[in-house]
Parts: C-alpha cells; sequence; structure tokens
C-alpha cells in the first residue's frame, strides 16, 4: 500500500488490527466462516453476520473461523436478538477482538458487556444525535451506513451521513463510511473527510470464496444499480425498517407478508415487538432462500445500488488489491 493511503488508512487499521481498513460488512448467511477468513486473510477486516444465530450456532461458526484464519475478524450481533448476552458471552468465551452491533441502539448492559470482556465495539450511527450519544456511551468506533446500501437501510444517502457526521466526530472516535461503495476512488475521497476506513458489502457477494448459490451470485453480476430497489413500507402503523434488494416475485410477497402481520397487530394477536420480530424472521428465511437454496425469484436479493458495479466473480483478495490500487491512484492525482 503506498504510503499517502497507510498514512489515511492508519487510524482504521490500527482500531481493527488489520493491513487495510476495509470491512466486510456482516450478510447474514453469506458472511460465514468461509468468506470472513478470506477477506481477513487477504488483508482486510472480516465480520460474522450472527442474525438469527442461536448461541451454540455462533459458537461452532467462531471456531471453525478461527481455524480458517489468525488474523482479527470480528461478529456483527443484532441489538433485537433475544439471546443478545448469551451471544457476547459465547464470543467472550472465545476471545472476539471486536463486535459490531447492528439494528437500532444497543440495549442496557451490552456496551458494558462488551467492553469487559476486552472486546472492542463498533456501533451503526444513524444520525449525528444519535451518533454523539453513542460516542458518550464509549463505543470504540462508529459506522455510518447510508440508504445506498444493500439490505436495511436508513433513509439518509451515504454522502449526507459523511458530511453531518464526518467532520464534527471523526477526531474523536475512528468512524467508517458504508453504503454505496463500489470502486477505491469514493473510499479515497471519505478518507480524506476524516473517515478511517469503510465497510463494503454488496461488492463481497460474488467473491470466490463466498459461499452464495451461483444464481444469486449471476443475479448480482446481471443487476443494474437501479435494480437494487427499496422496499415499500404499506402501513404507517407498522415501522418496518425499509430493506434495499434486487426486484423479484418476492418484492410482491414482503407488500403481503407486512399486511398479514398488520392484520395480525388489529387482530391484537401479536405486540408492535413481536410484530417486528415476524418480519426479521420473514427477512431471514427470505434471504436464506435466494443465499443458500438459489431461489433468486422468490427468496431476497438483498442488494445496494454499487451491484452495478460488480461484474465478475473473483477472489477477495482481488478485489481488495483493486480497491486499494483505485484509491491510491485517486491519492497520487490530488
Ligand atoms: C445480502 C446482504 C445481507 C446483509 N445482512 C446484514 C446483516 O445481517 N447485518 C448487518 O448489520 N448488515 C447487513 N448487511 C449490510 C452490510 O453489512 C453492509 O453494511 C452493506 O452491504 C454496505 O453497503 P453496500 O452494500 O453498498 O456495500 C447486508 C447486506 C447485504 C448486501
Amino acid at each position: 500500500m503506498s504510503a499517502a493511503l497507510g498514512a489515511l488508512m492508519a487510524r482504521g487499521t490500527a482500531l481493527l488490527g488489520s493491513e487495510v481498513a476495509i470491512i466486510c460488512g456482516a450478510m447474514s448467511w453469506v458472511s460465514e466462516r468461509n468468506l470472513v477468513s478470506a477477506v481477513s486473510n487477504a488483508g482486510g477486516f472480516g465480520l460474522i453476520a450472527c442474525g438469527a444465530m442461536t448461541p451454540e450456532l455462533l459458537d461452532k461458526e467462531i471456531a471453525a473461523t478461527k481455524a480458517l484464519t489468525s488474523k482479527p475478524f470480528g461478529v456483527n450481533l443484532i441489538t433485537m436478538h433475544p439471546q443478545l448476552m448469551d451471544l457476547i458471552a459465547v464470543c467472550a468465551k472465545h476471545g472476539v477482538t471486536h463486535i459490531v452491533l447492528a439494528g437500532g441502539l444497543p440495549p442496557k448492559g451490552s456496551i458494558e458487556a462488551i467492553k469487559a470482556s476486552g472486546a472492542k465495539v463498533i456501533c451503526f450511527a444513524p444520525a449525528l444525535s444519535l451518533a454523539k450519544k453513542l460516542v458518550r456511551s464509549g463505543v470504540d468506533a462508529l459506522i455510518i451506513e447510508g440508504m445506498e446500501a444493500g439490505g436495511h437501510i436508513g433513509p439518509v444517502a451515504t454522502s449526507v451521513l459523511a458530511q453531518e457526521i464526518l467532520p464534527e466526530l471523526a477526531s474523536e472516535v475512528p468512524i467508517f463510511v458504508a453504503g454505496g461503495i463500489g470502486r477505491g476512488e469514493v473510499i479515497a475521497s471519505y478518507l480524506k473527510m476524516g473517515a478511517a476506513g469503510v465497510q463494503l458489502g454488496t461488492r463481497f457477494v460474488c467473491a470466490t470464496e463466498s459461499i452464495a448459490h451461483p444464481d444469486f451470485k449471476k443475479a448480482f453480476i446481471r443487476a443494474n444499480a437501479r435494480d437494487a430497489i427499496a422496499s415499500v413500507q404499506i402501513d404507517p402503523r407498522l415501522p418496518v425498517i425499509p430493506v434495499r434488494a434486487l426486484k423479484n416475485v418476492g418484492t410482491e410477497a414482503f407488500t403481503a407478508k407486512q399486511r398479514e402481520v398488520a392484520q395480525m397487530l388489529d387482530e391484537g394477536k401479536v405486540d408492535m415487538m413481536a410484530a417486528q420480530l415476524e418480519i426479521e424472521h420473514y427477512w431471514a428465511g427470505a434471504l436464506r432462500r435466494a443465499v443458500i437454496d438459489g431461489d433468486v425469484e422468490n427468496g431476497s436479493l438483498m442488494a445496494g445500488q454499487s451491484v452495478g458495479m460488480v461484474s465478475r466473480e473473483e477472489p477477495v483478495a482481488a478485489i481488495l488489491a483493486e480497491l486499494v490500487a483505485q484509491a491510491e491512484t485517486a491519492l497520487e492525482a490530488s
């Protein structure tokens, strides 16, 4: 890596313990032992997506990942998981060095429990006010993710979040920018704005080492940016977090699912928390059907707008090398 890029990434690499400050964002079903170890072995930073896994399954996944890499990697936990504290304990048992908390503000005691285990805690900050609050709660780093990203998304674009949050907080805590990143030039520009590094998901789905079904990968390679659309909320009472995915038959099925859950809510069969969990379980199942079974018609093809820049299957090392080379060239030219 060039001295200029190394200097801009220094805070990120120091925090992560990796060679480059590029995180492969956790992707449910995709970010398992093979992709995570491949990313970390190639000098990036891999994250296991715990998703809806039980503590027993997470235990096995961490052990299997450790068998494939001696480099640092982290675990992404969803704050809504009913066994969050048990999952933190599993990570602590394995000496996991970094935990990312995703999907809402961390519940009371979770940040403290992670810190007590010696691990670093990284949280998603959807807005400046929340970012400041998280910094006060003692998080070690933040991820700011814009609505261009694949999977669950917030309402604000990456470019706007970066302008709002980096100038205010980049000097206080390392910040990683995510959402819509497909090339190294934009990585260089976020680093120059004060980011410590970046997180990419969509670009890594078609890595040779990713276990995603060949048909899932083909759909990514074929797709253009405009095919990755955000889901529509059909009932204002049911605050469904939008999901960005490639449009297919499953997109329509989600509309029907929302109606079904809204009706259950009306009839008092479920409370709001249970209704939201029902929706999250739906996504986990739909994503599994597409990623693992290859049902690209009915399953969920979660993808970010950067999918238009995914043009072939290639090893993780090649993806990282290309991103680094593009960032270096951009810095030389500036
Ligand atoms: C297929 C897929 C599944 C994802 N699953 C998760 C997840 O389980 N937890 C999470 O925090 N983020 C998840 N994400 C978001 C990624 O970790 C990452 O932040 C995002 O992909 C970055 O934006 P990009 O897609 O534009 O690169 C997922 C993204 C994709 C494409």
